[in-house]
């Protein structure tokens, strides 16, 4: 399975060099190819850096990991080339100083991706979970696994990107449709305001007890 990775930041890096680990086949892309050949050079596992368009035209799976006000610049230059592909939102619409979420309620940043490319399989994910956890390869805390909430349209997608989240040692939970995303977001603002604001630390995570 191939994984393009839009976005070779904390969370791109953290996700994609665990999916090379897990066997996928992974490219790595951003705004400047050295921050993508770093990556993908750290991540191993035959991992490859190139431009957003290269990253994306041979993937089965792309990972939307750029902030979220670089969202709609990154995907207007390539969304016919997303037809029919998953794409996974990890973004979160976070103010300028982190403090709060710009979307809610009525949609999230999820749907709204999805408006931008109608034609791609837009799957919620790995949005809730801190970089620093990816960074760890480490999906458990005191012996359970942190759950990652995936939420899709798609069946096929939303199972592909569960799949994923499975193999990186998670507990996927299914959380419905791509509407959901307008709870799952709140909870990754809560995650933020526990670690950072409450001084929890990021070597943290939920877990859905069931
Ligand atoms: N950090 C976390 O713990 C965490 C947890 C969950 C979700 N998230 C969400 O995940 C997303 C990424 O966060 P992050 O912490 O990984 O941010 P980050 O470390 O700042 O990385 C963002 C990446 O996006 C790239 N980028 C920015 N504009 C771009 C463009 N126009 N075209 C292509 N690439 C572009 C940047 O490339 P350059 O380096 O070349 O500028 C950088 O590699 C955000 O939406 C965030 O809310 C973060």
């Amino acid at each position: 399975m191939k994984l393009g990775v839009i976005g070779s930041g904390n969370i791109g890096k953290g996700v994609g060099s665990w999916a090379a680990k897990v066997g996928y086949d992974v490219t790595f892309s951003g705004k400047n190819e050295a921050g993508s050949k770093s990556a993908a050079q750290a991540a191993g596992h035959g991992a490859k850096a190139a431009n957003v368009r290269g990253a994306v035209e041979a993937a089965d799976l792309v990972l939307l990991a750029v902030p979220y006000g670089a969202v709609k610049e990154v995907l207007t230059d390539i969304r016919p080339m997303l037809r029919g592909k998953t794409v996974i939102d990890a973004t979160n619409a976070l103010s300028a100083d982190f403090s709060s979420l710009t979307l809610g309620f009525t949609t999230s940043a999820a749907e709204e991706i999805a408006k931008l490319v109608p034609d791609a399989h837009v799957v919620k994910a790995f949005n809730t979970v801190f970089a620093q956890v990816y960074a760890s390869q480490n999906p458990k805390i005191q012996g359970k696994a942190i759950s990652v909430f995936v939420a899709g349209d798609n069946k096929e997608a939303t199972e592909q990107v569960q799949d994923l989240v499975t193999k990186m040692g998670f507990d996927a939970v299914n959380a419905g449709p791509l509407k959901s995303a307008r709870y799952i977001e709140p909870l990754a603002m809560l995650n933020i305001s526990l670690g950072y604001g409450q001084g929890l630390g990021t070597g943290m995570g939920f877990t859905l007890l069931r």
